[in-house]
Protein backbone atom coordinates (compact mmCIF):
# COMPACT_ATOMS: atom_id res chain seq x y z
CA UNK A 1 0.00 0.00 0.00
CA UNK A 2 1.09 3.11 -0.67
CA UNK A 3 2.47 5.42 1.97
CA UNK A 4 2.42 8.32 0.24
CA UNK A 5 -0.05 9.86 -1.95
CA UNK A 6 1.00 8.88 -5.11
CA UNK A 7 -0.35 6.90 -8.90
CA UNK A 8 -3.85 8.13 -9.93
CA UNK A 9 -5.81 5.11 -11.07
CA UNK A 10 -4.17 4.22 -14.84
CA UNK A 11 -1.14 5.99 -13.96
CA UNK A 12 -2.19 9.47 -15.21
CA UNK A 13 -4.06 12.41 -13.69
CA UNK A 14 -6.22 13.66 -16.47
CA UNK A 15 -7.56 17.24 -17.02
CA UNK A 16 -9.39 17.49 -20.03
CA UNK A 17 -9.44 21.72 -19.76
CA UNK A 18 -8.10 23.30 -22.89
CA UNK A 19 -5.50 26.04 -23.23
CA UNK A 20 -6.95 29.80 -23.69
CA UNK A 21 -6.01 29.28 -27.44
CA UNK A 22 -7.74 26.11 -28.18
CA UNK A 23 -10.52 27.54 -25.94
CA UNK A 24 -11.03 30.53 -28.18
CA UNK A 25 -11.09 28.49 -31.08
CA UNK A 26 -13.94 26.14 -29.64
CA UNK A 27 -15.68 29.06 -28.99
CA UNK A 28 -15.64 30.29 -32.17
CA UNK A 29 -16.48 26.69 -33.77
CA UNK A 30 -19.26 26.48 -31.19
CA UNK A 31 -21.60 28.72 -33.36
CA UNK A 32 -22.04 25.92 -35.59
CA UNK A 33 -22.27 23.60 -33.49
CA UNK A 34 -25.31 21.81 -31.81
CA UNK A 35 -25.55 22.43 -28.29
CA UNK A 36 -26.85 20.06 -25.65
CA UNK A 37 -28.29 21.29 -22.72
CA UNK A 38 -27.04 19.37 -19.69
CA UNK A 39 -29.24 17.85 -16.39
CA UNK A 40 -27.91 18.32 -12.68
CA UNK A 41 -26.56 15.10 -12.55
CA UNK A 42 -24.54 15.43 -16.13
CA UNK A 43 -22.73 18.45 -14.86
CA UNK A 44 -21.49 17.03 -12.54
CA UNK A 45 -20.28 14.20 -14.02
CA UNK A 46 -18.67 16.48 -16.76
CA UNK A 47 -16.86 18.21 -13.96
CA UNK A 48 -15.50 14.77 -12.83
CA UNK A 49 -14.41 14.14 -16.50
CA UNK A 50 -12.79 17.63 -16.44
CA UNK A 51 -11.17 17.98 -13.61
CA UNK A 52 -9.40 14.85 -13.45
CA UNK A 53 -11.18 12.96 -10.28
CA UNK A 54 -12.48 9.90 -13.21
CA UNK A 55 -9.42 9.77 -13.90
CA UNK A 56 -7.93 8.35 -16.47
CA UNK A 57 -11.85 8.31 -18.30
CA UNK A 58 -11.04 11.43 -21.34
CA UNK A 59 -14.44 11.76 -21.87
CA UNK A 60 -17.79 9.61 -21.54
CA UNK A 61 -17.63 6.16 -22.23
CA UNK A 62 -18.29 5.00 -25.55
CA UNK A 63 -20.41 1.84 -26.02
CA UNK A 64 -17.45 -0.63 -25.32
CA UNK A 65 -16.10 0.24 -23.03
CA UNK A 66 -19.36 0.59 -21.33
CA UNK A 67 -20.51 -2.71 -22.31
CA UNK A 68 -17.20 -3.93 -20.31
CA UNK A 69 -18.15 -1.88 -17.58
CA UNK A 70 -21.83 -3.44 -17.03
CA UNK A 71 -19.98 -7.00 -17.92
CA UNK A 72 -16.83 -7.11 -15.72
CA UNK A 73 -16.27 -3.86 -13.86
CA UNK A 74 -13.54 -3.24 -16.08
CA UNK A 75 -12.87 -0.91 -19.22
CA UNK A 76 -12.14 -2.28 -22.49
CA UNK A 77 -8.23 -1.86 -21.68
CA UNK A 78 -8.88 -4.23 -18.62
CA UNK A 79 -8.40 -0.94 -15.94
CA UNK A 80 -10.77 -1.89 -12.91
CA UNK A 81 -13.72 0.46 -13.43
CA UNK A 82 -17.15 0.05 -11.82
CA UNK A 83 -19.48 2.48 -13.09
CA UNK A 84 -20.41 3.69 -16.23
CA UNK A 85 -20.22 7.29 -17.47
CA UNK A 86 -22.21 7.91 -20.62
CA UNK A 87 -24.27 11.13 -21.77
CA UNK A 88 -27.49 10.27 -22.00
CA UNK A 89 -30.11 11.76 -25.05
CA UNK A 90 -33.28 12.01 -25.68
CA UNK A 91 -34.95 9.91 -29.14
CA UNK A 92 -35.35 13.60 -30.58
CA UNK A 93 -31.51 14.37 -29.95
CA UNK A 94 -30.71 10.82 -30.90
CA UNK A 95 -32.75 11.86 -33.82
CA UNK A 96 -30.48 14.80 -34.83
CA UNK A 97 -26.66 13.81 -33.91
CA UNK A 98 -24.60 10.91 -35.43
CA UNK A 99 -21.21 9.51 -34.69
CA UNK A 100 -18.34 12.33 -36.13
CA UNK A 101 -19.84 15.34 -35.08
CA UNK A 102 -19.37 17.80 -32.33
CA UNK A 103 -21.38 19.34 -30.14
CA UNK A 104 -21.62 22.09 -27.33
CA UNK A 105 -22.21 20.56 -23.86
CA UNK A 106 -23.67 23.44 -21.90
CA UNK A 107 -24.95 23.83 -18.14
CA UNK A 108 -28.97 24.79 -17.77
CA UNK A 109 -28.19 28.43 -17.81
CA UNK A 110 -26.21 27.86 -20.87
CA UNK A 111 -23.09 27.90 -20.50
CA UNK A 112 -20.85 26.19 -22.46
CA UNK A 113 -18.67 24.07 -20.54
CA UNK A 114 -17.09 22.07 -23.31
CA UNK A 115 -17.09 20.21 -26.34
CA UNK A 116 -17.94 16.55 -26.83
CA UNK A 117 -16.61 15.17 -30.41
CA UNK A 118 -19.24 12.01 -30.63
CA UNK A 119 -17.43 8.62 -31.36
CA UNK A 120 -20.35 6.70 -30.58
CA UNK A 121 -24.27 6.56 -30.53
CA UNK A 122 -26.55 3.39 -28.95
CA UNK A 123 -30.07 2.97 -27.72
CA UNK A 124 -29.89 2.32 -23.93
CA UNK A 125 -30.60 -1.25 -22.93
CA UNK A 126 -32.20 0.02 -19.49
CA UNK A 127 -33.27 -3.35 -18.03
CA UNK A 128 -29.81 -4.48 -18.76
CA UNK A 129 -28.34 -1.73 -16.95
CA UNK A 130 -30.36 -1.83 -14.14
CA UNK A 131 -29.44 -5.63 -13.35
CA UNK A 132 -25.93 -5.28 -14.14
CA UNK A 133 -25.37 -2.07 -12.39
CA UNK A 134 -28.35 -1.99 -9.59
CA UNK A 135 -28.68 -5.75 -9.41
CA UNK A 136 -32.76 -5.03 -9.71
CA UNK A 137 -35.06 -3.65 -11.81
CA UNK A 138 -37.40 -2.27 -8.43
CA UNK A 139 -38.26 1.13 -9.20
CA UNK A 140 -38.17 1.44 -5.45
CA UNK A 141 -34.27 1.87 -5.71
CA UNK A 142 -33.43 5.72 -6.79
CA UNK A 143 -30.98 4.99 -9.25
CA UNK A 144 -32.92 2.34 -11.00
CA UNK A 145 -35.69 4.92 -11.06
CA UNK A 146 -33.90 7.75 -12.12
CA UNK A 147 -32.53 5.81 -14.73
CA UNK A 148 -36.00 4.53 -15.98
CA UNK A 149 -38.08 8.14 -15.45
CA UNK A 150 -35.07 10.60 -16.05
CA UNK A 151 -32.33 9.43 -18.41
CA UNK A 152 -32.98 9.48 -21.92
CA UNK A 153 -33.03 6.81 -24.68
CA UNK A 154 -29.31 6.87 -25.82
CA UNK A 155 -25.94 7.36 -24.55
CA UNK A 156 -23.49 8.77 -26.59
CA UNK A 157 -19.50 8.79 -25.94
CA UNK A 158 -16.15 10.55 -27.09
CA UNK A 159 -13.45 12.52 -25.51
CA UNK A 160 -14.13 15.87 -24.26
CA UNK A 161 -12.40 19.35 -24.78
CA UNK A 162 -12.81 21.14 -21.25
CA UNK A 163 -13.13 25.08 -21.78
CA UNK A 164 -14.57 25.81 -17.67
CA UNK A 165 -15.24 23.88 -14.80
CA UNK A 166 -19.18 24.22 -13.57
CA UNK A 167 -19.25 27.78 -11.54
CA UNK A 168 -19.82 27.03 -7.91
CA UNK A 169 -20.63 30.51 -6.02
CA UNK A 170 -21.17 29.02 -2.45
CA UNK A 171 -18.26 27.39 -0.01
CA UNK A 172 -15.63 27.95 -2.76
CA UNK A 173 -12.75 27.49 -0.23
CA UNK A 174 -13.84 23.91 -0.01
CA UNK A 175 -14.20 23.46 -3.83
CA UNK A 176 -11.20 21.63 -5.22
CA UNK A 177 -9.86 19.81 -8.23
CA UNK A 178 -7.73 16.82 -7.63
CA UNK A 179 -4.69 18.71 -8.61
CA UNK A 180 -5.56 21.57 -5.75
CA UNK A 181 -6.29 18.68 -3.47
CA UNK A 182 -2.88 16.76 -3.84
CA UNK A 183 -1.05 20.07 -3.93
CA UNK A 184 -2.35 21.11 -0.36
CA UNK A 185 -1.98 17.75 1.07
CA UNK A 186 2.09 18.44 -0.50
CA UNK A 187 1.81 21.94 1.44
CA UNK A 188 0.52 20.31 5.03
CA UNK A 189 3.08 17.74 4.86
CA UNK A 190 0.17 14.96 4.90
CA UNK A 191 1.86 12.19 3.59
CA UNK A 192 -1.88 9.55 4.48
CA UNK A 193 -4.73 10.37 3.87
CA UNK A 194 -7.76 8.58 4.52
CA UNK A 195 -10.99 9.73 2.62
CA UNK A 196 -14.55 9.87 4.09
CA UNK A 197 -17.36 9.66 1.55
CA UNK A 198 -21.02 10.72 3.09
CA UNK A 199 -24.18 12.54 1.34
CA UNK A 200 -25.41 13.21 5.18
CA UNK A 201 -24.86 15.29 7.74
CA UNK A 202 -22.26 14.28 10.47
CA UNK A 203 -23.70 12.76 13.57
CA UNK A 204 -21.68 12.02 16.74
CA UNK A 205 -21.17 8.21 15.02
CA UNK A 206 -19.83 8.92 12.03
CA UNK A 207 -17.45 11.75 13.68
CA UNK A 208 -16.47 8.88 16.28
CA UNK A 209 -16.16 6.41 13.35
CA UNK A 210 -13.95 9.41 11.38
CA UNK A 211 -11.68 9.16 14.62
CA UNK A 212 -11.19 5.67 15.12
CA UNK A 213 -10.04 5.40 11.23
CA UNK A 214 -7.93 7.82 11.22
CA UNK A 215 -6.03 5.72 14.33
CA UNK A 216 -6.43 3.25 12.38
CA UNK A 217 -4.43 4.33 9.73
CA UNK A 218 -2.47 6.48 11.45
CA UNK A 219 -3.57 9.03 8.75
CA UNK A 220 -5.52 12.45 8.44
CA UNK A 221 -9.05 12.92 7.47
CA UNK A 222 -10.29 14.66 4.38
CA UNK A 223 -13.86 14.88 4.81
CA UNK A 224 -15.61 14.48 1.24
CA UNK A 225 -19.21 14.96 1.44
CA UNK A 226 -20.93 14.78 -2.08
CA UNK A 227 -22.16 18.11 -2.64
CA UNK A 228 -25.46 17.26 -4.82
CA UNK A 229 -28.40 15.43 -3.17
CA UNK A 230 -28.30 11.76 -3.69
CA UNK A 231 -31.78 11.05 -3.45
CA UNK A 232 -35.41 12.20 -2.44
CA UNK A 233 -35.32 13.29 1.14
CA UNK A 234 -31.66 13.73 1.68
CA UNK A 235 -30.60 17.07 4.11
CA UNK A 236 -30.32 20.39 1.79
CA UNK A 237 -26.73 20.76 0.80
CA UNK A 238 -26.34 24.16 2.52
CA UNK A 239 -27.32 23.07 5.56
CA UNK A 240 -25.06 19.88 5.09
CA UNK A 241 -22.23 22.22 4.62
CA UNK A 242 -23.15 23.92 7.60
CA UNK A 243 -23.20 20.76 9.92
CA UNK A 244 -19.77 19.84 8.38
CA UNK A 245 -18.36 23.19 9.29
CA UNK A 246 -19.76 23.11 12.78
CA UNK A 247 -18.56 19.51 13.20
CA UNK A 248 -14.86 20.32 11.62
CA UNK A 249 -14.04 22.48 15.18
CA UNK A 250 -14.77 19.10 16.91
CA UNK A 251 -11.41 17.27 15.29
CA UNK A 252 -7.78 17.81 16.70
CA UNK A 253 -6.43 21.02 15.18
CA UNK A 254 -5.12 20.57 11.80
CA UNK A 255 -5.79 17.12 11.21
CA UNK A 256 -8.47 16.95 8.69
CA UNK A 257 -9.63 19.00 5.90
CA UNK A 258 -13.34 19.93 4.84
CA UNK A 259 -13.81 19.73 0.69
CA UNK A 260 -16.81 19.14 -1.44
CA UNK A 261 -17.40 16.76 -3.68
CA UNK A 262 -19.58 17.20 -6.93
CA UNK A 263 -20.30 13.73 -7.39
CA UNK A 264 -23.99 12.48 -8.65
CA UNK A 265 -24.24 9.36 -6.80
CA UNK A 266 -26.20 6.10 -8.33
CA UNK A 267 -26.71 4.56 -4.73
CA UNK A 268 -25.13 1.58 -6.34
CA UNK A 269 -24.08 -0.17 -3.36
CA UNK A 270 -20.91 -2.39 -3.52
CA UNK A 271 -20.09 -0.96 -7.22
CA UNK A 272 -20.43 2.78 -6.34
CA UNK A 273 -18.16 1.82 -2.50
CA UNK A 274 -15.38 0.43 -5.02
CA UNK A 275 -16.06 3.74 -7.40
CA UNK A 276 -15.59 6.04 -4.49
CA UNK A 277 -12.45 4.51 -3.85
CA UNK A 278 -10.99 5.31 -6.97
CA UNK A 279 -12.39 8.91 -7.29
CA UNK A 280 -10.28 9.51 -3.59
CA UNK A 281 -7.64 7.72 -4.99
CA UNK A 282 -7.22 10.28 -7.63
CA UNK A 283 -7.97 13.04 -5.03
CA UNK A 284 -5.08 11.48 -3.38
CA UNK A 285 -6.03 9.47 -0.63
CA UNK A 286 -4.20 6.57 0.60
CA UNK A 287 -6.95 4.94 2.69
CA UNK A 288 -10.91 5.17 2.02
CA UNK A 289 -13.55 4.37 4.33
CA UNK A 290 -15.96 1.80 3.79
CA UNK A 291 -18.70 1.15 6.14
CA UNK A 292 -21.87 -1.10 6.18
CA UNK A 293 -24.38 0.00 3.74
CA UNK A 294 -22.42 2.05 1.95
CA UNK A 295 -23.64 3.89 -0.72
CA UNK A 296 -26.82 1.62 -0.07
CA UNK A 297 -30.76 3.17 -0.58
CA UNK A 298 -32.93 2.54 2.41
CA UNK A 299 -34.50 -0.01 2.91
CA UNK A 300 -37.64 -1.43 1.04
CA UNK A 301 -41.06 -1.11 1.84
CA UNK A 302 -41.02 -4.92 3.32
CA UNK A 303 -38.36 -4.02 5.37
CA UNK A 304 -35.65 -5.89 3.56
CA UNK A 305 -32.31 -4.56 1.97
CA UNK A 306 -31.34 -3.99 -2.02
CA UNK A 307 -27.59 -5.28 -1.08
CA UNK A 308 -26.36 -7.50 1.73
CA UNK A 309 -24.96 -4.72 4.84
CA UNK A 310 -20.86 -6.20 4.06
CA UNK A 311 -21.33 -6.75 0.35
CA UNK A 312 -19.91 -2.64 -0.50
CA UNK A 313 -16.81 -3.55 2.20
CA UNK A 314 -16.00 -7.07 0.66
CA UNK A 315 -16.35 -5.80 -2.57
CA UNK A 316 -13.67 -2.36 -2.01
CA UNK A 317 -11.42 -4.81 -0.04
CA UNK A 318 -11.21 -7.55 -2.59
CA UNK A 319 -9.88 -4.59 -5.12
CA UNK A 320 -8.12 -2.93 -2.49
CA UNK A 321 -4.47 -4.37 -3.61
CA UNK A 322 -5.06 -4.02 -7.06
CA UNK A 323 -6.34 -0.41 -6.72
CA UNK A 324 -3.59 0.22 -4.31
CA UNK A 325 -5.44 1.99 -1.79
CA UNK A 326 -6.22 0.90 1.61
CA UNK A 327 -10.05 0.06 2.48
CA UNK A 328 -11.09 0.77 6.51
CA UNK A 329 -14.15 -0.99 6.80
CA UNK A 330 -16.41 0.27 9.40
CA UNK A 331 -18.95 -1.61 11.48
CA UNK A 332 -22.44 0.32 12.63
CA UNK A 333 -21.52 2.66 15.33
CA UNK A 334 -23.70 2.27 18.52
CA UNK A 335 -24.20 4.63 21.59
CA UNK A 336 -23.35 3.29 24.91
CA UNK A 337 -25.33 4.73 27.44
CA UNK A 338 -23.91 4.42 30.67
CA UNK A 339 -20.53 5.30 29.46
CA UNK A 340 -21.83 8.24 27.09
CA UNK A 341 -19.34 7.11 24.45
CA UNK A 342 -20.03 5.52 20.81
CA UNK A 343 -18.75 1.98 20.09
CA UNK A 344 -18.29 -0.12 17.14
CA UNK A 345 -21.09 -3.05 17.77
CA UNK A 346 -18.90 -5.86 18.13
CA UNK A 347 -16.83 -4.15 20.80
CA UNK A 348 -19.61 -3.40 23.07
CA UNK A 349 -20.07 -5.29 26.63
CA UNK A 350 -23.30 -7.97 26.59
CA UNK A 351 -24.59 -6.68 29.31
CA UNK A 352 -24.84 -2.88 28.19
CA UNK A 353 -27.73 -0.76 27.30
CA UNK A 354 -27.03 0.58 24.00
CA UNK A 355 -28.88 3.47 21.20
CA UNK A 356 -29.24 3.49 17.75
CA UNK A 357 -30.78 5.75 14.96
CA UNK A 358 -31.18 5.12 11.70
CA UNK A 359 -30.78 7.80 8.71
CA UNK A 360 -34.15 7.33 7.88
CA UNK A 361 -35.35 7.17 11.57
CA UNK A 362 -33.43 10.78 11.62
CA UNK A 363 -34.94 11.99 8.94
CA UNK A 364 -38.43 10.96 9.62
CA UNK A 365 -37.74 12.70 12.86
CA UNK A 366 -36.78 16.04 11.53
CA UNK A 367 -40.14 15.48 8.89
CA UNK A 368 -41.96 15.41 11.71
CA UNK A 369 -40.47 18.28 13.93
CA UNK A 370 -39.80 15.76 16.74
CA UNK A 371 -36.85 16.06 19.33
CA UNK A 372 -33.37 14.85 18.20
CA UNK A 373 -31.63 13.17 20.89
CA UNK A 374 -28.39 14.65 22.62
CA UNK A 375 -26.57 11.92 22.25
CA UNK A 376 -27.11 11.33 18.50
CA UNK A 377 -25.31 14.39 17.45
CA UNK A 378 -23.77 17.82 18.24
CA UNK A 379 -25.71 20.92 19.64
CA UNK A 380 -24.87 22.71 16.77
CA UNK A 381 -25.70 20.74 14.21
CA UNK A 382 -29.47 20.27 15.82
CA UNK A 383 -29.31 24.31 15.60
CA UNK A 384 -28.37 23.93 11.46
CA UNK A 385 -30.87 21.29 10.64
CA UNK A 386 -33.33 22.98 12.85
CA UNK A 387 -32.43 26.11 11.11
CA UNK A 388 -33.38 24.63 7.52
CA UNK A 389 -36.37 21.75 9.11
CA UNK A 390 -38.77 24.16 11.52
CA UNK A 391 -41.42 22.31 13.62
CA UNK A 392 -44.23 21.50 10.72
CA UNK A 393 -46.36 24.36 12.23
CA UNK A 394 -43.81 27.30 10.64
CA UNK A 395 -43.27 24.73 7.46
CA UNK A 396 -45.08 25.47 3.79
CA UNK A 397 -46.92 22.94 2.51
CA UNK A 398 -49.19 21.79 -0.71
CA UNK A 399 -52.41 20.42 -0.63
CA UNK A 400 -52.37 18.59 -3.70
CA UNK A 401 -56.41 18.00 -4.51
CA UNK A 402 -56.86 15.44 -7.37
CA UNK A 403 -59.96 13.61 -8.76
CA UNK A 404 -61.91 13.73 -12.06
CA UNK A 405 -63.78 16.76 -13.55
CA UNK A 406 -66.64 17.79 -11.44
CA UNK A 407 -65.73 16.09 -8.31
CA UNK A 408 -65.28 19.11 -5.75
CA UNK A 409 -61.39 19.96 -6.17
CA UNK A 410 -61.81 23.76 -6.98
CA UNK A 411 -64.87 23.94 -4.54
CA UNK A 412 -63.37 22.42 -1.67
CA UNK A 413 -59.68 24.28 -2.81
CA UNK A 414 -61.55 27.82 -2.83
CA UNK A 415 -63.04 27.14 0.93
CA UNK A 416 -59.63 25.72 2.02
CA UNK A 417 -57.89 29.10 0.61
CA UNK A 418 -60.43 31.48 2.18
CA UNK A 419 -60.19 29.20 5.86
CA UNK A 420 -56.08 29.69 5.67
CA UNK A 421 -56.52 33.37 4.40
CA UNK A 422 -58.58 33.59 7.90
CA UNK A 423 -56.21 32.06 9.61
CA UNK A 424 -53.37 34.31 8.68
CA UNK A 425 -50.64 31.86 9.76
CA UNK A 426 -48.68 31.78 6.03
CA UNK A 427 -49.06 33.15 2.75
CA UNK A 428 -51.60 31.51 0.93
CA UNK A 429 -51.93 30.47 -3.11
CA UNK A 430 -54.85 29.31 -4.83
CA UNK A 431 -53.51 27.02 -8.14
CA UNK A 432 -56.64 25.99 -9.65
CA UNK A 433 -56.53 23.81 -12.43
CA UNK A 434 -58.65 26.66 -14.61
CA UNK A 435 -56.37 29.16 -13.20
CA UNK A 436 -53.00 27.77 -14.40
CA UNK A 437 -54.43 26.56 -17.67
CA UNK A 438 -55.25 29.98 -18.25
CA UNK A 439 -52.45 31.57 -16.82
CA UNK A 440 -49.47 28.84 -17.11
CA UNK A 441 -50.39 25.80 -19.72
CA UNK A 442 -52.61 27.97 -22.27
CA UNK A 443 -50.46 26.30 -24.71
CA UNK A 444 -51.35 22.94 -23.53
CA UNK A 445 -54.38 20.23 -24.64
CA UNK A 446 -54.82 17.16 -22.50
CA UNK A 447 -52.64 14.44 -24.13
CA UNK A 448 -50.68 12.27 -21.11
CA UNK A 449 -47.65 14.18 -22.21
CA UNK A 450 -49.42 17.69 -22.04
CA UNK A 451 -50.93 16.99 -18.86
CA UNK A 452 -47.91 15.59 -17.28
CA UNK A 453 -46.45 18.69 -18.27
CA UNK A 454 -49.48 21.05 -16.68
CA UNK A 455 -49.09 19.06 -13.59
CA UNK A 456 -45.19 19.07 -13.41
CA UNK A 457 -45.61 22.98 -13.83
CA UNK A 458 -48.01 23.21 -10.78
CA UNK A 459 -45.89 21.26 -8.39
CA UNK A 460 -42.92 23.41 -9.51
CA UNK A 461 -44.62 26.54 -8.49
CA UNK A 462 -46.23 24.34 -5.71
CA UNK A 463 -42.86 23.61 -4.72
CA UNK A 464 -41.20 26.81 -4.72
CA UNK A 465 -44.24 28.60 -2.53
CA UNK A 466 -43.50 25.67 0.01
CA UNK A 467 -40.05 25.99 -0.10
CA UNK A 468 -40.54 29.95 1.41
CA UNK A 469 -42.60 28.48 3.78
CA UNK A 470 -46.37 28.95 2.65
CA UNK A 471 -49.32 27.37 1.60
CA UNK A 472 -50.17 25.91 -2.12
CA UNK A 473 -53.21 24.81 -2.85
CA UNK A 474 -53.21 22.85 -6.38
CA UNK A 475 -56.70 21.46 -7.38
CA UNK A 476 -55.46 19.91 -10.92
CA UNK A 477 -56.80 16.11 -12.39
CA UNK A 478 -53.29 15.12 -12.55
CA UNK A 479 -54.43 11.92 -13.76
CA UNK A 480 -51.14 9.77 -13.42
CA UNK A 481 -49.84 8.41 -10.39
CA UNK A 482 -45.91 8.32 -11.69
CA UNK A 483 -46.02 12.52 -12.32
CA UNK A 484 -48.29 12.96 -8.72
CA UNK A 485 -45.31 11.09 -7.16
CA UNK A 486 -42.46 12.92 -8.72
CA UNK A 487 -44.18 16.13 -7.62
CA UNK A 488 -44.31 14.81 -3.48
CA UNK A 489 -40.82 13.64 -4.30
CA UNK A 490 -39.90 17.31 -5.08
CA UNK A 491 -41.91 19.29 -2.53
CA UNK A 492 -41.29 16.98 0.57
CA UNK A 493 -37.57 17.74 0.28
CA UNK A 494 -38.98 21.49 0.95
CA UNK A 495 -41.97 20.88 3.41
CA UNK A 496 -45.38 19.21 3.51
CA UNK A 497 -47.01 17.68 0.61
CA UNK A 498 -50.63 16.71 1.44
CA UNK A 499 -52.11 14.92 -1.23
CA UNK A 500 -56.59 14.61 -0.93
CA UNK A 501 -58.05 12.12 -3.17
CA UNK A 502 -61.41 13.75 -4.35
CA UNK A 503 -62.82 10.27 -5.03
CA UNK A 504 -66.24 11.54 -6.20
CA UNK A 505 -67.43 8.67 -8.71
CA UNK A 506 -67.42 9.15 -12.38
CA UNK A 507 -71.78 8.86 -12.39
CA UNK A 508 -72.05 11.26 -9.74
CA UNK A 509 -69.21 13.73 -11.71
CA UNK A 510 -71.49 12.92 -14.25
CA UNK A 511 -74.99 13.74 -13.13
CA UNK A 512 -73.44 17.25 -11.61
CA UNK A 513 -71.54 17.77 -15.28
CA UNK A 514 -71.46 21.47 -14.66
CA UNK A 515 -69.72 22.46 -17.79
CA UNK A 516 -71.72 20.60 -19.97
CA UNK A 517 -68.56 18.03 -20.70
CA UNK A 518 -69.02 14.85 -19.64
CA UNK A 519 -72.29 15.13 -22.26
CA UNK A 520 -69.89 16.56 -24.89
CA UNK A 521 -67.11 13.68 -24.00
CA UNK A 522 -70.16 11.09 -24.40
CA UNK A 523 -71.10 12.39 -27.84
CA UNK A 524 -67.51 11.93 -28.98
CA UNK A 525 -67.17 15.92 -29.15
CA UNK A 526 -64.56 15.50 -27.10
CA UNK A 527 -62.25 12.64 -27.35
CA UNK A 528 -59.94 11.80 -24.52
CA UNK A 529 -62.10 13.24 -21.97
CA UNK A 530 -60.94 11.90 -18.06
CA UNK A 531 -62.65 9.41 -16.39
CA UNK A 532 -64.68 8.49 -19.96
CA UNK A 533 -62.41 7.76 -22.52
CA UNK A 534 -59.22 8.36 -20.84
CA UNK A 535 -57.36 6.99 -17.28
CA UNK A 536 -57.24 8.02 -13.96
CA UNK A 537 -54.92 5.94 -11.85
CA UNK A 538 -56.46 6.72 -8.77
CA UNK A 539 -53.93 7.33 -5.27
CA UNK A 540 -53.05 4.14 -3.12
CA UNK A 541 -52.63 6.37 -0.44
CA UNK A 542 -53.58 9.46 -0.14
CA UNK A 543 -52.97 11.52 2.95
CA UNK A 544 -57.12 12.76 3.05
CA UNK A 545 -59.89 10.75 0.86
CA UNK A 546 -63.19 12.90 0.22
CA UNK A 547 -66.34 11.39 -1.16
CA UNK A 548 -68.17 14.88 -2.20
CA UNK A 549 -71.62 12.42 -3.31
CA UNK A 550 -73.11 12.97 0.30
CA UNK A 551 -70.82 15.19 2.16
CA UNK A 552 -71.46 19.45 1.84
CA UNK A 553 -68.54 20.86 0.67
CA UNK A 554 -67.51 22.54 4.22
CA UNK A 555 -67.54 18.64 5.67
CA UNK A 556 -65.33 17.79 3.05
CA UNK A 557 -63.19 21.11 4.24
CA UNK A 558 -63.23 19.91 7.69
CA UNK A 559 -62.03 16.61 6.50
CA UNK A 560 -58.67 18.25 5.30
CA UNK A 561 -58.17 21.17 7.85
CA UNK A 562 -58.32 17.84 10.67
CA UNK A 563 -55.81 15.84 9.10
CA UNK A 564 -53.89 18.65 8.84
CA UNK A 565 -54.13 19.09 12.62
CA UNK A 566 -53.53 15.70 13.58
CA UNK A 567 -50.46 15.94 11.46
CA UNK A 568 -49.21 19.16 12.91
CA UNK A 569 -49.20 21.51 9.94
CA UNK A 570 -51.73 24.06 11.84
CA UNK A 571 -52.55 24.27 15.25
S1 LIG B 1 -54.83 17.75 -16.05
O1 LIG B 1 -55.17 16.42 -16.58
O2 LIG B 1 -54.49 17.73 -14.62
O3 LIG B 1 -53.80 18.44 -16.84
O4 LIG B 1 -56.18 18.59 -16.19
P1 LIG B 1 -56.51 20.05 -15.58
O5 LIG B 1 -55.45 21.02 -15.86
O6 LIG B 1 -56.94 19.90 -14.17
O7 LIG B 1 -57.74 20.47 -16.45
C1 LIG B 1 -58.94 19.84 -16.29
C2 LIG B 1 -60.09 20.79 -16.68
O8 LIG B 1 -60.10 20.95 -18.10
C3 LIG B 1 -61.38 20.66 -18.63
N1 LIG B 1 -61.16 19.67 -19.71
C4 LIG B 1 -60.84 18.37 -19.57
N2 LIG B 1 -60.68 17.57 -18.47
C5 LIG B 1 -60.33 16.29 -18.68
N3 LIG B 1 -60.14 15.74 -19.89
C6 LIG B 1 -60.30 16.49 -21.01
N4 LIG B 1 -60.09 15.97 -22.20
C7 LIG B 1 -60.64 17.86 -20.86
N5 LIG B 1 -60.88 18.88 -21.73
C8 LIG B 1 -61.18 19.96 -21.01
C9 LIG B 1 -62.25 20.18 -17.50
O9 LIG B 1 -63.22 21.16 -17.32
C10 LIG B 1 -61.36 20.14 -16.27
O10 LIG B 1 -61.85 21.02 -15.28
P2 LIG B 1 -62.26 20.58 -13.78
O11 LIG B 1 -62.03 21.81 -12.98
O12 LIG B 1 -61.42 19.44 -13.34
O13 LIG B 1 -63.68 20.25 -13.89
Amino acid sequence: MSEVFGTPHGGELVSLLVDPERSKILKELSRDLKSLTLSRQRVADLELLMNGAFSPLRGFMRNTDYESVLDRMRLQNGLLWPMPVSLDISEAEAGCLEPGQSIALRDSEGFMLAVMHIEDLWEIDKTKEAELIYGTQDRAHPGVDFLFSSVGTHYIGGPIEGLQLPIHSAFKRHRHTPIELRALFKKLGWRRIVGFQTRNPLHRAQFEMTIRAMGAAKANLLLHPVALRAKPGDIDYYTRIHCYLAVSKHYPPNMMLLSLLPLAMRMAGPREALWHAIIRKNYGCTHFIVGRNHACPGQRDDGSFFYPPEAAKDLAQAYSEELDIGIIPFEEMVYVVDEDIYMPVSEVPPTSQVRFLSDDAFHQKLRTSRRIPEWFTFPEVVDAIQKAYPPRHKQGFTIFLTGLSGAGKSTIARILYARFLEMASRPVTLLDGDIIRRNLSSELGFSKEHRDLNVRRIGFVASEITKNRGIAICAPIAPYASTRRQIRERIETTGGFVEVHVGTPVEVCESRDRKGLYAKARAGLIKGFTGVDDPYEAPVNPEVYIDTTAMTPDEAVQEVLLYLERAGFVR
